[in-house]
């Protein structure tokens, strides 16, 4: 892997314990709705097969493992062993009855052949990624001609006063309490870093475009704190 992906690793291996819980507590658990949008513009049908990028503690698959059924495996791939193992230790309770993999591996060199799945979701995991082009071109590769990629992001509200709302929370609030339910200051330093530095709506939208993505777009969630990106692969 990269020698740059080393630094993400390490703030994910210091979180990973506790992931789950923050994310809930700092999205305001508005991330469970996002989630579920996202899965249902994927349009999955049962037994596609379906691989959720950057996975984590496979909070889309228990999602995804619903839509698809329980004859067919759900895939997560991740670069974080200790995420993994969380998401592991979580499923296997909350997922007895469906069928999932969780594989760890790099998001910018995926171990799949070309045209393999009929859908794609990468869930706060692109923003992370070095090479962006690389990862979506990669996500592009192992559709099926006419799956679907769809990537839920953090992205900053286009409204001026709910903007400076939105940088005073990211800037200020959300690096302390990242930092008193892990202890770890870098981890939510880096948090907020890398969505200040992530592209725009627009930006991300283009790039899909350009790789080959038809009626690619993207839908603002919660007045743009978040948005759904999208694009089919063509038949
Ligand atoms: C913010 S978490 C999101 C986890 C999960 N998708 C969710 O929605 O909760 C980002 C995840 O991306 C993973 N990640 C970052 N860079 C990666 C890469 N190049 N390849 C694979 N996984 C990566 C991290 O290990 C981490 O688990």
């Amino acid at each position: 892997m990269r020698e740059i992906t080393t630094d993400v690793q390490s703030v994910f291996s210091s979180i990973a314990n506790n992931y789950d819980q923050l994310n809930t507590i700092l999205s305001l658990n508005i991330d469970k709705l996002w989630r579920k949008k996202a899965v249902k513009l994927c349009n999955i049908k049962e037994n596609d097969k379906v691989l959720d990028l950057c996975c984590g503690t496979g909070k889309m698959i228990e999602l995804e493992c619903k839509a698809v059924g329980e004859n067919t495996p759900v895939i997560g791939l991740d670069f974080n062993r200790e995420m993994i193992n969380v998401g592991n230790k979580k499923l296997n309770k909350s997922l007895d009855k469906y069928k999932y993999d969780l594989i760890q591996g790099d998001a910018m060199e995926l171990p799949f052949e070309d045209n393999t799945f009929h859908s794609i979701t990468i869930a706060f995991g692109l923003r992370n990624i070095p090479d962006k082009r690389k990862a979506i071109s990669e996500m592009y590769r192992v559709l099926k001609p006419g799956g679907k990629a769809v990537c839920l992001e953090l992205s900053k509200p286009e409204i001026p006063i709910l903007r400076n709302i939105y940088n005073l929370y990211f800037n200020f609030v959300l690096p302390v309490i990242g930092y008193l339910g892990t202890q770890d200051k870098a981890a939510y330093y880096y948090l907020r870093d890398s969505v200040n530095g992530f592209m725009t709506k627009r930006q991300l939208r283009r790039e899909f475009k350009n790789i080959g993505f038809e009626n690619s777009g993207f839908k603002s969630l919660t007045c743009g704190v978040a948005s759904l990106h999208f694009g089919t692969k063509p038949l």
